[in-house]
């Protein structure tokens, strides 16, 4: 099962996919955490990539696209043996982040055709003026506009591949209980 949470900067995802994590693992079921960017030297890459100013110019995002595209692509084969192992994936993104942070939806579909699509998608969906206030020092216009219209291209994906979104606005407890709800049902369990 590859489970996968996505969402906007500061909407909480590293840290509740990492209580879902035990909680899960509490229940007995062996757990493979995983995040996009990985730690691959691709990933290394991108997120030395990302530190530079001037981050939302055009090229600047094809080209990430491109490597973000390559990362994924180096983490699929370690997700299918994960997944022969019984193991519940837990990641940290997916092909849906390149969707819904770099432009050309078609260019990107192809680009990630080797991508494994995820059984259940979470979305953690936060107003942005929130989102910039937990993630310290970003809060420019400009971040507030590319991170407005992340969040909608999101609640579009959200419609369009049926994800479950969550309401990341409520606090870490309430998220924490309705991402295991969702999550228990998908796995069959009781709660
Ligand atoms: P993030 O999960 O926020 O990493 P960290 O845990 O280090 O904060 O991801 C880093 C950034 O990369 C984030 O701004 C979203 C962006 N991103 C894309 O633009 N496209 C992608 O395909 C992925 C996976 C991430």
């Amino acid at each position: 099962m590859y489970i996968c949470l996505e969402g906007i900067d500061g909407s909480g995802k590293s840290t509740q996919l990492k209580s879902l994590g035990k909680w899960l693992e509490d229940c007995g079921l062996t757990v493979s955490q995983i995040r996009e960017p990985t730690d691959s030297p691709v990933g290394l890459l991108i997120r030395k990539m990302l530190q530079k100013p001037g981050a939302q110019d055009e090229n600047f995002q094809r080209t990430l696209a491109l490597l973000f595209a390559a990362d994924r692509t180096l983490l699929m084969d370690n997700i299918r043996k994960k997944e022969e192992m019984n193991h519940v994936i837990l990641s940290d993104r997916s092909f849906y982040s390149s969707l819904a942070y770099q432009n050309g939806e078609e260019w990107i579909a192809q680009i990630n055709q080797y991508a494994l699509k995820p059984d259940l998608v979470i979305l953690l969906d936060l107003d942005t003026e929130t989102a910039l206030k937990r993630c310290e020092g970003i809060d420019s216009f400009e971040e507030k506009c590319f991170l407005d219209n992340v969040r909608n291209k999101y609640l579009k994906l959200a419609q369009q591949h049926d994800f479950m979104v969550v309401n990341a606005n409520n606090g870490f407890n309430k998220v924490h209980d309705d991402i295991k709800r969702i999550v228990a049902s998908k796995l069959g369990m009781c709660i």
